[in-house]
């Protein structure tokens, strides 16, 4: 399935973009709201592209390529925990907005072989980055190795699993017969882990482990704190940041971590912005989406 982008004329609102000016998005993808922000600027703008997945931003290149008047645009394959250095290797000191529209899109969820969905029997990698090195910890490594406290703090920390205790035990006592190496393998010890009622609801079984992994491996609340930390220093007098979240670990961390900078930015957004019925007629997988804007004062 092709990603639409979620929040758009929200996010691209709640911008402020002003034609010529300086904007980062931190998690272009294939560009959906890139190509929005791209139109806006106009050729005296400028437009910094992040991503850590290479072949999303190889599309979005493409993508960028059609715009008519495009600003000068950089691609930058990196996390955006490092927005300061992106910035700064490019002579940028300042900007005038910062999108960050957090997770995976639909198709690294869908088609991406790594991992992400428990639809698909695929290899644990669950790496942002398309090719993880050597070093970098995976899925895998985390079900194999870690110990059971730990995956148990993982599952209930990030995605406030209440089986997170039975699913870590029984996931040592699996590897101990045999390495637990693809997707359905680690549903399948999920399922036998669980009571028959949470089988049968209606958000599958498998949500909150593969949720909770995947922050896990991607170290996403870090990123999230260092971009967050980042944003005096990053943005301009008046420049705006927005984020779009998708689940409650996420929300929270970003509605406290703007709180916590009222020194230098004023909330915008006293409540979440949430998609409108006719985008979740739609695109349903925007339904827990929620957007928080703030400005730099
Ligand atoms: C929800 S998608 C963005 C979709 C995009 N806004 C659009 O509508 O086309 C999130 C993207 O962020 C990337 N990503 C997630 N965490 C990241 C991080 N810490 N640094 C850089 N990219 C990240 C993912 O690889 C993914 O491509």
């Amino acid at each position: 399935m092709s990603h639409i982008p979620v929040l758009l004329h929200e996010s691209i609102d709640g911008l402020a973009i002003k034609e010529g000016g300086t904007y980062v998005d931190c998690t272009t993808n294939r560009g959906g709201h890139s190509f929005e922000i791209a139109k806006r600027l106009g050729k005296k703008g400028t437009l910094v592209c992040i991503d850590l997945d290479d072949e999303a931003l190889a599309e979005a290149k493409k993508v960028l390529d059609t715009v008519v008047s495009a600003p000068t645009i950089h691609f930058a394959n990196s996390n955006f925990r490092h927005l300061e250095s992106i910035l700064s290797g490019l002579g940028i000191d300042q900007v005038d907005g910062v999108l960050a529209d957090l997770g995976l899109s639909s198709q690294e969820l869908d088609s991406s072989g790594r991992g992400f969905s428990f639809r698909f029997d695929e290899p644990l990698l669950m790496t942002f980055r398309t090719l993880p090195s050597e070093e970098e910890t995976t899925a895998y490594d985390i079900v194999n190795f870690w110990s059971e406290a730990t995956i148990a703090d993982v599952l209930y920390g990030f995605a406030d699993e209440v089986y997170a205790r039975r699913i870590a035990h029984r996931i040592i006592e699996r590897r101990k017969e045999a390495e637990i190496k693809s997707t359905h393998e680690l549903v399948d010890i999920i399922a036998s882990a669980v009571p028959a009622a949470y089988r049968h609801r209606k958000t599958h079984f498998a949500t909150k482990t593969f949720q909770a992994l995947r922050m896990a491996v991607n170290d996403e609340l870090g990123s999230i704190h260092e971009l967050l930390a980042s944003l005096p220093k990053v943005l301009r007098q008046g420049g705006r940041v927005v984020f779009i979240t998708f689940h409650s670990t996420e929300d929270r961390i970003v509605k406290q971590g703007l709180r916590n900078l009222s020194d230098t930015l004023k909330i915008i957004t006293k409540k979440a912005i949430v998609p409108s019925e006719e985008e979740l007629h739609t695109n349903p997988r925007a339904r827990s989406a929620q957007a928080r804007i703030a400005e730099r004062i």
